[in-house]
């Protein structure tokens, strides 16, 4: 069976999950921390390439302060522990999202351990301040700005604004996961979810584990994928 090359997933539940436990919210977050890490090598064992998360979208801004701050911090102790472990696991890190709106000292810390893990062989992007309307419009703005400087007016294509998008130079996700029971993209990877595959489950996020990720490879092995071309009979 062949693997998907890469995995999106909204890891969503995290609340939930901590609501039914009497916990903070802040402890469901960690949680799924821990979950990120068991798909993430469950991805690499499978064969994937590449593993997408939305980490935290345009929208959380509006979360209360705690509750963003809180996961400000996640993100920037997740960076500080698991660095030398991304560095040992050839895995490359990446960022996608309105990196200007995160904190000054957030940001010198993603630019090093990108830079850092440039040369690795899995890659794990992380969508910060992410939505996928604002990735277009800002890719929009820089194909108008290249077009102004360059005087060019030849019809754009899609490969040349694809190469202005966050995710430029990553394949496009094969399979889309999201989890704890809603059926949303959600403003998530809009352009490069084109023709990815969806996977839902009712597990939240934090207790996602190889059960689910098998059940989602396995429906992913059913999917007759045409891209838009003819039924094979
Ligand atoms: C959605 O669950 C989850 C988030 C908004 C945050 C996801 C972040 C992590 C898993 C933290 C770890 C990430 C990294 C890169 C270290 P929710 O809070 O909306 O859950 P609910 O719908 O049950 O309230």
């Amino acid at each position: 069976m062949t693997p998907p090359r890469h995995i999106a997933i909204i890891m969503d539940g995290n609340g939930r999950w901590a609501q039914a436990r009497h916990l903070p919210r802040l402890a469901g977050h960690r949680a799924g921390a821990e979950a990120l890490d068991r798909a993430m090598h469950l991805c690499r064992d499978a064969g994937v390439e590449f593993l997408t998360v939305y980490a935290f979208s345009t929208e959380n801004w509006r979360r209360s302060k705690a509750e963003v701050s809180g996961l400000m911090a996640l993100l920037s102790t997740y960076i500080a522990n698991k660095a030398d472990e991304l560095v040992a696991n050839s895995v490359r890190f990446r960022v996608i999202g309105r990196r200007g709106d995160l904190s000054a000292r957030l940001q010198r810390e993603i630019a090093a351990l990108e830079e850092r893990t440039r040369d690795g062989a899995f890659t794990l992007v992380v969508a910060l301040s992410y939505g996928g309307r604002d990735e277009i419009v800002r890719a929009a703005g820089r194909l108008v700005q290249a077009r102004m400087s360059s005087g060019d007016s030849a019809a754009v294509t899609e490969e040349e604004f694809g190469a202005l998008l966050d995710t430029a130079g990553i394949p496009d996700p094969d399979l889309i996961v999201r989890s704890s029971g809603e059926l949303r993209l959600s403003n998530f990877l809009l352009w490069q979810a084109a023709y990815a595959e969806f996977f839902f489950t009712q597990t939240l996020w934090p207790d996602f584990g190889k059960e689910d990720f098998d059940a989602a490879l396995a429906a992913f092995a059913k999917r007759e994928r045409r891209m838009g071309g003819r039924i094979k009979r």
